[in-house]
């Protein structure tokens, strides 16, 4: 599996997402992909399916340190003692003694972020992660959290696909040597029905859907889909073998606005 080397981590390009993914179900197709060859899970403490997603990493006969597991502490927890109980219940759920990344769920405005950094790099300097990160952090956030942070922040993971301009987030991570981990990369199955991106995809014998996470790729993002289905495992991760020309890469990039959000919240930052 290709890497994205950042700050001394080596996250492999391609990941499980699993939000939404629950239960029984949950445990199989993440088992399942790690079987397809599969190397890097994304959860966290929110999706609720930790306790699934460490059965299915014992069953599955991976070792453990053939597996990337990442996973997120919530909005509510981002308080130094709250932050600790929830990274060690995140442990204790998945079974490990260690995460490889440990992120910061959504920025939580009421809590300094000073402490929540102290927090985060504790977790790293005490062993429970061996990388960290931030998630949905803005280019100010982003330049903010790098001050404070003792310890190298190794990626930001943000909303990422053809429709959403992230070009300002994506400079200013590489600026700081973080890398970006693209969440929702086909846009929750709406790239899926995208004529421009069928049309590209014809040319090489693969889907919009496949298009769209090689796109992301070529940026240089790490990509985290999710399915519930099976076959789409095998689908989502056949994107290897074929290279978009410099032409097809200018045209998808036509497709991005600055407001396209689709996973945005209440909770969510001010990003303009
Ligand atoms: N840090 C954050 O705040 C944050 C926020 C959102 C998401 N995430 C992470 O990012 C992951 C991915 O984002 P996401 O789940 O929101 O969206 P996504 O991966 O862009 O889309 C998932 C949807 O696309 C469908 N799909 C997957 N592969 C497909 C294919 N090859 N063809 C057609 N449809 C396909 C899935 O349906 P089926 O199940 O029917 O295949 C599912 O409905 C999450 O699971 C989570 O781990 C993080």
């Amino acid at each position: 599996m290709q890497v994205v080397e950042a700050n001394g981590a080596r996250i492999p390009v391609l990941g499980l997402g699993t939000w939404d993914l629950k239960g029984r179900a949950c445990a199989r197709i993440v088992e399942q992909a790690l079987r397809l060859g599969y190397r890097h899970i994304d959860t966290a403490s929110m999706y609720e399916n930790e306790r699934e997603i460490g059965e299915a990493m014992h069953s599955s006969g991976v070792k453990r340190e053939d597996v990337f597991i990442t996973t997120k502490v919530w909005q509510a927890d981002l308080a130094p003692r709250p932050f600790e109980r929830s990274t060690k219940d995140s442990l204790a759920k998945l079974r490990l003694t260690d995460v490889n990344l440990l992120l910061i769920h959504w920025p939580n405005p009421d809590i300094p972020l000073a402490e929540t950094m102290g927090a985060l790099c504790k977790m790293k300097r005490e062993g429970y992660a061996r990388h960290i990160g931030v998630s949905n952090f803005t280019v100010a956030m982003i330049d903010e959290a790098v001050k404070l942070a003792t310890e190298p922040l190794v990626t930001n993971q943000v909303e990422w696909h053809p429709y959403l301009d992230q070009s300002k987030v994506a400079e200013a991570c590489r600026r700081h040597g973080l890398s970006v981990t693209a969440y929702c990369p086909i846009a929750r199955g709406k790239a899926t029905g995208d004529k421009m991106l069928s049309t590209i995809g014809m040319g090489y014998g693969k889907t919009a859907a496949q298009v769209s996470l090689r796109f992301l790729i070529q940026e240089g993002a790490i990509v985290i889909p999710r399915t519930s289905r099976v076959e789409r495992l095998s689908e989502n991760m056949a994107i290897f073998d074929f290279t978009l020309s410099e032409s097809e890469m200018a045209e998808i990039r036509t497709l991005a606005r600055r407001r396209s959000r689709i996973a945005d919240w209440s909770g969510s930052p001010k990003w303009d």
